[in-house]
């Protein structure tokens, strides 16, 4: 070989090492990069890794909240329902004593009518009487006996009216609920829950009487769950009546007194005949669009602790709507009052 083709072969031997000089270079900063990259993902890895932890955590302290609100609502229905089939059991048993009352006063005011008619005889055929009789005439105030006696047996039998009435409508109310839908006169159970609800609607220092307006239209017994649909009856005026409470701050009793705070329900049969509807309209403070929007919502409530649980709609809704295969719609305008409106099938 020729010592040119050598000194041509060297050339080329120390390009190609410059070359490979080079790739070793930009492989050694590749493998930098490549590290680089890799030391960051892993720091981001970490970082996902803990929060996902922290949200574990955080789920199951939220599961273990929920599981022991689970708890205290099965021991509150529980106790609910034992309270329920209580109120109903003492109901009954009040109306046994208040039957005997009310049986034994018309024939008390027959035998007392009986015997001031003996009397009268007896002053007629003897119209002189000794001096020991009249002085005991005077000493009772006969006449005025004679007077308020009716009067008496008349506000007993008031009495007695009123206690069997609360009585039956303990006992509509807080009637346990069957396994099997069953027949349920509608305003029956309003008119029981409003009795219920009767302290509340009373006057009291800051109010007069919260007026209730009642337009019962004709209805058929529907099948359904009475004592559901008497909670929905009971959640429904309670906030309507919280709603007027709350209307009521900063005004004397005198403004209330000439713009009255007022619930009215209405009932009708729907227009295909197939289903009924209950109004309950209140003029309270109103609801605002972004409170609309979350007010079904499980927990949701605008009131103060200890006075609201945020349960009552929610309630309301799975009864009307998963229970009864029912609607519940409501309209509200802010300041002026709202109204709540329920459909459900008659059967
Ligand atoms: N008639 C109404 N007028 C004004 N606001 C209402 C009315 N009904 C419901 N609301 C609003 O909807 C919220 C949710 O009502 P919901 O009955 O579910 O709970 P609550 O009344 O706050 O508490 P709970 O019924 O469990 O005691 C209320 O806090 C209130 O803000
Ligand atoms: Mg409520």
């Amino acid at each position: 070989m020729e010592i040119l083709d050598y000194q041509q072969e060297i050339k080329e031997l120390k390009k190609a090492n410059r070359i490979l000089h080079k790739k070793l270079e930009r492989s050694e900063s590749d493998r930098i990069k490549l590290e680089e990259t890799n030391r960051k993902k892993e720091c981001l890895l970490r970082r996902v890794i803990d929060e996902l932890k922290e949200y574990q955590n955080k789920l199951e302290e939220r599961s273990h909240e929920l599981e022991i609100m689970l708890l205290n609502l099965q021991i509150m229905e529980n106790k609910m329902s034992t309270l329920g089939s209580m109120v109903a059991d003492v109901a009954h048993e009040i109306n046994n004593p208040v039957g005997f009352i009310a049986g034994n006063l018309t024939p008390a005011k027959e035998y007392i009518d009986n015997l001031l008619h003996l009397i009268d005889l007896y002053q007629q055929t003897y119209p002189k009487t000794s001096q020991q009789i009249q002085e005991t005439i005077k000493m009772i105030d006969l006449e005025y006996v004679r007077e308020d006696l009716p009067k008496l047996i008349s506000s007993m039998k008031e009495g007695t009216d009123r206690i069997s009435n609360i009585s039956n409508s303990l006992r509509t109310f807080s009637r346990a609920d069957t396994e099997q839908k069953i027949l349920f006169n509608i305003h029956e159970g309003i008119n029981s829950t409003l009795l219920i609800l009767k302290h509340r609607l009373q006057a009291n220092k800051i109010r007069p009487a919260i007026q209730v307006v009642q337009y019962y239209e004709e209805l058929p017994l529907v099948e359904c769950f009475p004592g559901q649909l008497n909670q929905v009856f009971m959640n429904l005026l309670a906030n309507a009546i919280d709603a007027l409470d709350e209307s009521n701050a900063g005004l004397s009793f005198n403004d209330i007194k000439l713009n009255p705070n007022q619930i009215t329900i209405q009932t009708a049969l729907t227009e295909d005949k197939n289903h009924v509807s209950i109004r309950i309209q209140d003029n309270g403070v109103g609801i605002s669009a972004d409170v609309q929007q979350k007010m079904f919502d499980h927990l949701f409530t605008t009131k103060p602790v200890g006075k609201g649980t945020g349960l009552g709609l929610s309630i309301a809704y799975q009864i009307i709507v998963q229970k009864h295969k029912g609607t519940l719609e409501v309209n509200s305008v802010l300041e002026k009052g709202s109204e709540f409106i329920i459909t459900i099938p008659i059967s």
